[in-house]
């Protein structure tokens, strides 16, 4: 029986945040760096990852997320990819989101021990800003990492860019016509209140509606699928022909909570079943505690059960959760 969860959700997707740093200071996540990092003992190891994959793969998940804060900080990646490998074909999927800071010294070992895609964030084309918003100044950096995750034959490359008002909104055109150049999947993501300086607010958000009509007004595009799944993305391509697509990601004006498929671990093995929980489920004490596997199973059928069924952004009490998008991994 795969994971189901207490609105008849299946569970497929697996997010593993693998450590809660980073060496970006993204305005809209980390603006002044995390007040304090996960202690390096309550890091999960390898080792109890994937055991705990393992677990979750018997339990229908199909793909699994290597996030962060930054992943790659964490050291020697492309080992922890290889145990996950040993999943396949159950797991049918193994992916990883990066700044790309760091992409291009691990990408080859990355690739052999079985990663099969790699999403990078890209804020900005224009290197000033860029640094402004990412703190680094390293746009040329991600570029040829992403050039290389083509090369490599990682597909679809995606890119990912948070939009937000009067920063990077007036980058639309000319992130889609980069997403033509590549040929990769380019996405804009509205703005959601996960910020760890709490300075989001509704005038900031750019909405997924707006970004595909700016768009589409001087590339039109053609929706490929009416119905999108699980997936959070409404995904277009060019009405041209042109190589590359666009990906619309809309959670605060299109909520898709409805579908969603996902789950996550925290870098310090807490089970949060939404980005926006208030409550989490501490695994790593439990699998510490020399538990059988059926213990285990049974906690992770117990979180599934309370998850909740959707966010609540655009209620008059809404409340941010205390941990940010680094700590939780997007
Ligand atoms: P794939 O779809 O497997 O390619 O994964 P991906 O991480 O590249 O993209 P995904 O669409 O899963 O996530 C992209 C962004 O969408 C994330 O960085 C978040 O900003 C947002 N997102 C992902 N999952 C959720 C979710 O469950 N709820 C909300 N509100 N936003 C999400
Ligand atoms: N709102 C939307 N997306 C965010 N991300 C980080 N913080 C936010 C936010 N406040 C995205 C990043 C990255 C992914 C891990 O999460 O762009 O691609
Ligand atoms: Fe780091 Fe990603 Fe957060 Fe940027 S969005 S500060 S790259 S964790």
């Amino acid at each position: 029986m795969p994971l189901t969860d207490a609105y008849n959700r299946t569970i497929r997707d697996l997010r593993i945040s693998l450590t809660d740093r980073c060496n970006f200071r993204c305005f809209y996540c980390l603006p002044h760096g995390e007040p304090s990092w996960a202690k390096r003992e309550t890091l999960l190891s390898f080792e109890e990852l994937e055991y705990i994959a393992g677990i979750f793969v018997s339990l229908g998940i199909e793909k699994i997320r290597l996030t962060g804060g930054e992943p790659l900080i964490r050291r020697d990646v492309p080992v922890l990819v290889e145990k996950l490998a040993r999943l396949k074909p159950r797991l049918k999927d193994i992916a990883l989101t990066t700044n790309g800071y760091d992409f291009v010294r691990h990408a080859e070992a990355l690739k052999s021990a079985g990663l099969d895609r790699v999403t990078f964030s890209l804020d900005s084309l224009v290197p000033e800003k860029f640094a402004k918003i990412t703190g680094v100044d390293a746009l040329e950096r991600v570029l040829a990492s992403i050039d290389l995750a083509q090369r490599l034959g990682f597909a679809p490359v995606k890119a990912n860019a948070v939009i937000v008002r009067g920063h990077n909104d007036d980058e639309l055109v000319d992130f889609a016509r980069f997403a033509r150049e590549y040929g990769i999947a380019m996405r804009f993501i509205e703005f959601m209140p996960l910020d760890s300086g709490h300075d989001w607010n509704r005038e900031l958000v750019v909405s997924g509606r707006e970004m595909r009509e700016e768009i589409a007004g001087i590339f039109p595009l053609i929706l490929k699928e009416a119905n999108r799944g699980s997936e959070t993305a409404w995904k277009y391509t060019f009405a041209d022909g042109s190589p590359g697509e666009i990906g619309i990601i809309a959670p605060v004006t299109e909520m898709f909570c409805g579908q969603c498929s996902r789950i996550r671990l925290t870098a310090d093995g807490q089970i949060r079943t939404c980005l926006f929980s208030t409550t989490e489920t501490n695994l790593r004490e439990v699998l510490r505690s020399s538990p059988t596997r059926e213990q285990i199973v049974e906690l992770i059928e117990k979180a599934v059960l309370a998850k909740q069924r959707s966010h609540h952004i655009n209620d008059p009490e809404f409340v941010q959760p205390e941990r940010t998008m680094s700590f939780i991994g997007g």
